[in-house]
């Protein structure tokens, strides 16, 4: 049984995000996508919210689940019996800060291999960041999240204004 872990803030899940579940999903036996927290972002859904959206946006992939962590993704990775950490690269400007961390990640646990998957074109400029901005700013965000969460998504930003 192959097992990867697909790790990220999902702040929220886009487009581009699922473009990588369903493509690592076809690659592994199981793949357990983890909202897990990096350092140096502050969310704006909490991880529940997180999790919530994603699970409603990969209900048609069997091989998937969400989980949730708080600690090291080496760790992590190794407790699930995961063999790879799947990582989505959309631009050049990823790879240094992904590199870093998959030689580390491997240093932490060199049981488990980092492989990166290049966006899908049309996905290239997406991020969570920029969708949230559009959205903050009355913009739709419509293209650029899954359908089944989208309005779950600007009802939740509403209520923050
Ligand atoms: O979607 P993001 O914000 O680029 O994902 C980054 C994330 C959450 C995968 C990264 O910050 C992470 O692995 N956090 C868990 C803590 C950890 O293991 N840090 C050391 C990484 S070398």
């Amino acid at each position: 049984m192959k097992i990867a872990i697909y790790p990220g803030s999902f702040d929220p899940v886009t487009l581009g995000h699922l473009d990588v579940i369903e493509r690592a999903a076809k690659m592994f036996d199981r793949l357990v996508v983890a909202v897990m927290h990096n350092g140096a972002k502050k969310p704006l859904f909490n991880s529940e919210e997180r999790m919530g959206f994603l699970e409603k946006t990969t209900a048609h992939i069997p091989n998937v689940e969400i989980a949730g962590f708080d600690g090291l993704l080496a760790e992590y990775a190794g407790q699930c019996g995961a063999c790879a950490i799947v990582k989505g690269l959309r631009a050049v400007s990823d790879f240094e800060y992904e590199f870093a961390m998959a030689l580390a990640n491997r240093k932490l646990n060199p049981q488990v291999d980092t492989v990166f998957l290049m966006t899908s074109a049309q996905y290239m400029y997406l991020s969570s960041s920029m969708i949230k901005d559009i959205a903050q700013h009355g913009g739709s965000i419509a293209d650029f999240v899954p359908a089944a969460i989208h309005d779950d998504i600007v009802l939740r930003m509403r209520k923050d204004d």
